[in-house]
């Protein structure tokens, strides 16, 4: 019988691979007779994706809720996956463990793209937040939200992870505390003043809420495992640890220093709009919130997050999150 080249051409080429496993092609070949084709909902297992929507309540604004939470987390898990190649130096292994291309130094332009590509993802959930801001009604908002408590966003634990993973361990520290790090603070000690555990605190008695104190029970020691694998190999690390001239291209600074903003001051401002717009009333807070300390912890000019100290000028991390950044950055 005569076989396309074509044909023939990768045939040998897959005997080829399956030989270098120490594999008999035949068997694989047998197996490609009996298997089904890919379908689009099978491939993206859309029935699965499709049941993790469950409402506690009958107000139809709260599967907006959720939706773009989960849609949110969907983002956060793409920006890890980037973050993690980065810190890879750019290494791809395939299912098989095959090594498909290990560098021992991380490339510069690798290094800026898969930046761009998490400024992207960031720049799509700060774009659409207004879908949280503006499309749900306040009072349906009000009555589920109770039904959740004490759950929040804030217990989004890839949130902390992408947090871990941009920067050393010190400039999570809370604000106050960070002059007082040394090259001898353990990361145990630092995580005990991390910023984030000066949030979640009930207003009327200064105490932790139920809400930070399930997230640190559950997710400390996997966060702590990953702050000292991360330690010595974050985003800031790998490019200080790029050689000086690729230190100095500007698309790479440029890359980080919008990351920093992304993270640290765009979405975070448009998270607190959406507190501002349900759990605030002229005149009162609203209690959906626990009766937290919110309004002192959430806009970034307090907290003073900076994953990049060394990319700003001292005015420009005075003013961290008083509205100048984006006129910097263009
Ligand atoms: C109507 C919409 C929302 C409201 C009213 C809201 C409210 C809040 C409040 C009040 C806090 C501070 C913690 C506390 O005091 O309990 C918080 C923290 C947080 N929320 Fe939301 N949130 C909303 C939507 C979202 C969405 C869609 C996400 C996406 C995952 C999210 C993620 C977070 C994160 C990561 C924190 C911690 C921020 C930090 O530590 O600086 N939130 N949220």
């Amino acid at each position: 019988m005569d076989f396309d080249p074509g044909v023939l051409e990768r045939l040998k080429k897959l005997e080829d691979k399956y030989e270098a496993m120490g594999q008999d092609i035949k068997s694989y070949l047998d197996g490609l007779l009996y298997a089904d084709s890919t379908t689009y909902w099978h491939y993206l297992r859309v029935d699965t994706l499709l049941q993790l929507q469950v409402p506690k309540t009958d107000f139809p604004d709260e599967m907006v809720f959720i939706m773009y939470h989960q849609i949110t987390e969907l983002y956060f898990k793409l920006v890890l996956h980037e973050m993690e190649q980065i810190c890879n130096n750019g290494r791809e292994v395939s299912k098989t463990g095959e090594d498909k291309g290990w560098k021992d130094q991380l490339d510069a332009d690798f290094f800026t793209e898969r930046l761009i590509r998490i400024n992207r993802y960031f720049e799509s959930l700060t774009s659409s937040f207004a879908i949280m801001v503006d499309g749900m009604e306040k009072d349906q908002f009000q009555r589920f939200r109770m039904s959740l408590l004490p759950a929040s966003g804030f217990q989004s634990v890839q949130y902390r992870k992408i947090e871990i993973g941009a920067t050393d361990f010190k400039n999570l520290v809370a604000v106050d505390m960070r002059k007082d790090v040394t090259d001898s603070s353990t990361i145990e000690e630092m995580y005990e003043n991390i910023y984030w555990k000066r949030g979640a605190i009930e207003l009327a008695s200064g105490k932790k809420t139920l809400t930070l104190e399930q997230f640190e029970k559950n997710y400390s020691e996997e966060l702590l495992e990953l702050s000292h694998s991360r330690s010595g190999n974050n985003l800031w690390q790998k490019y200080i640890g790029l050689s000086e001239s690729d230190q100095q291209k500007e698309k790479l600074i440029m890359a980080l220093r919008q990351f920093d903003v992304n993270v640290n001051v765009n979405w975070p401002l448009v998270h607190y709009k959406s507190a501002v717009r349900y759990l605030h009333t002229e005149g009162e807070d609203i209690a959906a919130t626990g009766g937290t300390n919110w309004q002192k912890y959430l806009p970034p000019k307090f907290t003073k997050r900076i994953f990049y100290p060394a990319l700003w000028s001292d005015i420009e991390k005075e003013q961290w999150g008083r509205g100048w950044v984006d006129s910097v950055l263009k």
